[in-house]
């Protein structure tokens, strides 16, 4: 696998994920498993986060200690299905700020079409997480950073939840810069540009629209 991507193969997250798979699983238990993995993935996507010394006073002494002070971070759901996502990751990071993209896959072209874009203000200055659960073609997510990118977003990481190989290479391709964490890597994309095995769609299942 390509030195950008990291599987997070934890065997938490793993157990989660395959309840999440199954078909019986109905909305309110895959929104909850989908918010807990977001927060142990949050874990993992956060490990290179730059330290800072500051001066603490402990009931015994003064003394150095190592805190994110410095460090700005957004969080960034694709509508609908990356919003389950977030408050998972803000049980873990809260002082982030969360910006919103909405876009969704034309079904019969597979393109994604943008209806929706609201960023912090200071998202140049900031370490973005982008969050949506599926990466199919990776026609959504590469829209995505584009819109960051053209807002002046510089420091990208994706995460989600299942990737097909095709939408990583797509993504990888067109953003050779960003670094991309995953759940799962499936098997491929089936005619409907579903990921297999997969989980079916997210939006659907996290809100129960079908
Ligand atoms: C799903 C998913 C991704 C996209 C992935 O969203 O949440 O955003 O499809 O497919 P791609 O990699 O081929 O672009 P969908 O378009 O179904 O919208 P929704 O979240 O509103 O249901
Ligand atoms: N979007 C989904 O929600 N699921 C897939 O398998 C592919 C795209």
């Amino acid at each position: 696998m390509d030195k950008r991507v990291t599987i997070i193969d934890h065997p938490l997250i793993q157990h989660k994920l395959s309840i999440m798979r199954d078909k019986n699983t109905g909305s309110k238990d895959f929104r909850e498993l989908l918010e807990e993995i977001a927060m142990l993935m949050a874990y993992e996507v956060t490990r290179n986060f730059q330290l800072e010394e500051v001066e603490i006073e402990t009931p015994i002494c003064l003394t150095k200690a190592k805190m994110l002070t410095g460090k700005k971070v957004a969080i960034v759901p694709i509508l609908r299905a990356g919003l389950g996502m977030v408050d998972g990751m803000l049980k873990l990071i809260p002082a982030a700020k969360v910006g919103h993209i909405g876009l969704y896959r034309d079904p019969e072209t597979l393109k994604p079409v943008e209806y929706y874009c609201k960023l912090p203000s200071d998202i140049s200055e900031r370490d973005i997480i982008l969050v949506d659960p599926m990466l199919a073609t990776g026609g959504s997510a590469s829209d995505g950073i584009h819109l960051l990118k053209e807002k002046g977003a510089k420091n990208i990481k994706l995460m989600c939840l299942i990737a097909a190989p095709e939408g990583i290479e797509a993504v990888l391709n067109d953003h050779p810069d960003v670094e991309i964490y995953v759940a799962a890597v499936d098997e491929y994309l089936n005619d409907h540009g579903y990921i297999v095995p997969g989980l079916g769609d997210a939006g659907d299942r996290i809100f129960g629209t079908k």
